[in-house]
């Protein structure tokens, strides 16, 4: 006898339920996601216990009536598509029709609504898909759906839920993507009778920014927009300084769907890449908007991940928008000094994770140079229209700062330069650092590195791992500028090595660079290996910190500096330069 059975209807909507209804937050996305596509103004979103107890959603959109109000329920009801042509070009964010009718499998639901050119409304309750008749029920226009006790006839499910804390975190992410997606709404979320965000329309993106994550966060991005080959992108973007240890802060939109995409999220590494530190994720808000025919949103049960027909295009056009406001933009940190001791609302210095040391070698300089306060004056140069610290001398010996000398090397490690509005302190093997890879960068995109042949070969021995290694990149040894030869079973021979990197000793970098093919061989593609490359190669030839500079070198420095394309950080993602305004200064000597 046959043992294969058709399951009924309720039995496929419980089994759909497990991919659309994860926890209450997939119910809550579900739900506000209906009401955007209703057409509401006005979203209102209630939770107790974490959404175990209810979710509840009203909006003021279109409404439901009678007739739909029973049929909304079953499965593969849907009023956003009708032909396999809709299918080509989905504009709302539902369309598969199933998101009711799974919820309305595993829990009790409860639904409301009248529409808008109708006197009265009307409500239904299906409770674990058994479902009640339609009847009149008063309401406003619009839509209520409360959605209790999820899981409760799945204890397997329900076991799985987290604690009201961490279930809240997940429907705050989903109400924050939606938030941010839509400015244009008016939006509430209330849990155990609470309210946690009451956002108003055209509040503007860095405010609604600053409502949902921290104050401060809107106004310190980066803006750029661009509109080309029909994809229009808009962005909000966290300085490089601002990068987190996770992605969470990466915010991905097309056509108002909050999405993720490995092409998109690549291309905003891309952008990035050799301004943070590489185990570090930009904070950004991404607006992409395109034809909704050139991409399939018909991939995943919860709409989440696109298709798109040319993602190369999208790649090039994300990445380039990104990469060209991230090279153009002003990065130097502006350092704010301490107040002085006794004074009232004192600041911290924000110049980053060195602000320490900096703040420490500032106060060493001022020891050094001591003047008396009261005596102390800047004058504008008029000969060179910079501001050169000069000192007051009367009654009193002072060192005096000579005019014509334009830079002071600190501990060996930093340099101070004056510029036309304060003073910045370089620090030397970071800039130096950045200076290098460029250069070196530059050179690869052109061609290979020159070498110069060694006077006597060096040699190395090399386990059979890593003569493996070797020899599955022996291109990029070659673009490097390395030339080994075997010598042996297991010793190599370095024959010549790079110009560029003369300072480095050629033995400790062919084994530390063999060290890193092994490590990140793997996990990196060609593109990130040669920058993981490059950020050590840079690194070795950089001048060091503690390194004592002559004036010509620094000269060098600075002149290097100026000619740079992008020189605010390292390759790492720390800054270069801290710069110091002449307000700031003023303020700290109480001239302001
Ligand atoms: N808040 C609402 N206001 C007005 N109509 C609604 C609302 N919620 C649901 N509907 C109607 O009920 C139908 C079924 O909703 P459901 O969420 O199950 O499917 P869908 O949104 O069409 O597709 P998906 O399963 O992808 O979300 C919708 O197509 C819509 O016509
Ligand atoms: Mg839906």
């Amino acid at each position: 006898m046959g043992q294969i059975v058709v399951l009924d209807q309720n039995m496929v909507n419980m089994i759909a339920a497990g991919e659309v209804v994860e926890r209450p937050a997939s119910v809550v996305k579900e739900l506000m996601e209906n009401s955007i596509d209703a057409g509401a103004r006005e979203i209102t979103v209630s939770i107790e216990d974490g959404g175990r107890k209810l979710i509840s959603v009203t909006d003021n959109g279109g409404g439901i009536d009678a007739e739909d109000l029973a049929r909304a329920f079953e499965p593969h009801t849907t009023s956003k598509i009708k032909t396999s042509e809709d299918l080509r070009a989905i504009s709302t964010l539902g369309f598969r029709g199933e998101a009711l009718a799974s919820i309305a499998s595993i829990a009790q639901v409860r639904a409301v609504s009248r529409r808008k050119d109708s006197t009265s409304g009307n409500s239904i309750e299906i409770d674990c898909g058994n479902k009640g008749s339609v009847g009149p029920a008063s309401s406003d226009y619009g839509t209520t759906i409360q959605v209790r006790d999820i899981f409760y006839k799945l204890p397997a499910r329900r076991k799985f839920l987290k604690t009201a804390n961490t279930e809240m975190g997940h429907i705050v992410e989903r109400f924050t993507r939606i938030a941010l997606a839509r400015g244009d709404l008016d939006l509430t979320l209330t849990h155990n009778g609470r309210e946690l965000y009451r956002l108003v329309s055209q509040q503007g993106l860095r405010q609604r920014i600053n409502e949902l994550f921290s104050s401060g966060l809107g106004e310190g991005l980066l803006e750029t927009e661009t509109d080309e080959k029909g994809v229009h992108i808009f962005a909000l973007m966290g300085k490089p300084s601002d990068s987190r240890t996770s992605s969470k802060f990466q915010y991905v939109f097309l056509n108002g769907r909050f999405i993720r995409d490995k092409f998109i999220s690549h291309a905003i590494k891309e952008a990035y890449r050799g301004t943070i530190e590489p185990n570090r994720f930009p904070v950004i808000f991404l607006f992409i908007q395109m034809p909704y025919e050139d991409y399939d949103v018909n991939v995943h049960p919860t709409k989440i991940e696109v298709r798109f027909y040319n993602a190369n295009l999208v790649h090039s056009q994300v990445l380039g928008c990104l990469r060209e406001k991230l090279l153009s933009a002003n990065l130097q940190p502006q350092a704010k000094l301490p107040m002085a001791a006794g004074s009232a609302g004192a600041d911290v210095p924000t110049a980053g994770h060195r602000s320490r040391e900096i703040a420490d070698a500032m106060a060493e300089f001022f020891r050094k140079h001591k003047p008396i306060p009261t005596q102390q004056q800047f004058i504008r140069e008029p000969t060179d229209a910079k501001w050169i610290p000069k000192y007051k001398v009367e009654d009193t010996k002072h060192e005096t700062l000579q005019p014509e000398r334009k830079f002071i090397q600190i501990h060996d490690s930093f340099i101070v330069a004056p510029t036309n509005d304060g003073f910045i302190i370089i620090d030397q093997h970071a800039l130096h650092e950045r200076i290098i890879y460029e250069v070196l960068s530059k050179r690869l995109r052109e061609s290979k590195l020159e070498s110069q042949r060694l006077l006597i070969p060096e040699s190395f021995e090399l386990t059979e791992a890593q003569i493996d290694v070797l020899k599955a990149n022996t291109a990029l040894i070659d673009k490097l500028g390395i030339e080994l030869v075997p010598f042996g079973p297991r010793t190599y021979a370095i024959q010549a090595f790079p110009t560029l990197l003369a300072k480095a000793t050629p033995v400790d970098f062919v084994r530390d660079l063999i060290d890193l093919l092994v490590d990140k061989g793997a996990s990196l593609d060609a593109q990130g290996m040669l920058s993981e490359v490059l950020n050590m190669a840079a690194c070795k030839a950089a001048i060091k910190a503690g390194q004592k500079l002559s004036d010509s070198e620094i000269e060098q420095l600075l002149a290097d500096r100026a000619k740079a394309e992008f020189t605010n950080c390292c390759p790492h993602g720390r800054p270069t330069t801290i710069k110091f305004s002449m307000a700031e200064l003023q303020k700290q000597f109480k001239r302001t």
